[in-house]
C-alpha cells in the first residue's frame, strides 16, 4: 500500500510537514509505503487551460513543461493521497492550488485515476483559516470520486514558528486517530 504525502508549504519542515509526519510515521509503522513531494521544491505552474489533456484524455498534461508529469504519476500509483497546506490568507497555498488543478484535471479528463483512492488533509495555521482550508481540500477528494476517512476533530492544527504545531496536543491526538482510521479504511477497501 503506497502513501503519497503532498506538502503544500514553502518551509520544508515546518508544521504541515510534522502534521504529515505525524499521520505518516504512523502509516510507515504498519508497513505502508511513504512517498513525500514537497510542492515548493518542484517546478508546478498553474493550469494554463491549454484543454489538450481534453482532446488527448491520455493521462498527461500537455500544457506548461514543468514538473506536473512527474507529480501526476506520483499520484497515480498511490492508494491514500494526504494533501498539507498552510493557511495564506484564508486559503490554501498557491503550490497547492496548482497541484490541485493540474493532476485535478488531467484525471478527470482522463481515465479518473483518482477515484476511489483514500483522501485526507491536514491544515495548520497561527491562528484562522483552517475550516475554510480543509473544506478547500476536502472538497477536491470529494469532486474526484475519493474516500475521505474522518478523526475525532477537524485535521487542523495551531502554530505559526516551524515547530510550534507539535506543542497543540489535541491537532496531534485528532492526527493519530486520523492515522488510525485511514488504517482500518485501507483495510476495509483493500488499498
Ligand atoms: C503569506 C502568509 C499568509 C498567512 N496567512 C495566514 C492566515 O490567513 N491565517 C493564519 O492564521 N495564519 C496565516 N499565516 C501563518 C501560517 O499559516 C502559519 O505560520 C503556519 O503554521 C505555517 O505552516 P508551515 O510551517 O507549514 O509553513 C500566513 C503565513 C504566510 C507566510
Amino acid at each position: 500500500m503506497r502513501v503519497l504525502a503532498v506538502n503544500g508549504s514553502p518551509r520544508e519542515h515546518g508544521n504541515t510537514y510534522l502534521m504529515l509526519k505525524r499521520v505518516c510515521d504512523r502509516l510507515a509503522g504498519a508497513g505502508m509505503e511513504i512517498d513525500e513531494i514537497n510542492l515548493h521544491l518542484k517546478n508546478i505552474a498553474p493550469c494554463g487551460a491549454c484543454m489538450i489533456c481534453v482532446q488527448t484524455k491520455d493521462g498527461q498534461c500537455h500544457g506548461e513543461n514543468d514538473a506536473a508529469n512527474e507529480l501526476i504519476d506520483r499520484t497515480r500509483r498511490a492508494d491514500i493521497i494526504l494533501l498539507g497546506s498552510p493557511v495564506y490568507f484564508g486559503s490554501l497555498t498557491g503550490q497547492m492550488k496548482a497541484y490541485m488543478d493540474r493532476v485535478g484535471y488531467v484525471s478527470r479528463q482522463g481515465d479518473n485515476f483518482l477515484r476511489r483512492k483514500i483522501g485526507a488533509a491536514v491544515v495548520p495555521a497561527r491562528r484562522a483559516g483552517q475550516l475554510f482550508t480543509f473544506a478547500e481540500l476536502n472538497m477536491w477528494f470529494l469532486i474526484n470520486g475519493m474516500i475521505v476517512p474522518g478523526s475525532s476533530y477537524w485535521n487542523i492544527g495551531f502554530g505559526r514558528r516551524e515547530g510550534e504545531v507539535s506543542e497543540d496536543a489535541e491537532a496531534m491526538a485528532t492526527l493519530d486517530e486520523l492515522a488510525e482510521n485511514i488504517l482500518w479504511l485501507a483495510g476495509k477497501v483493500g488499498a
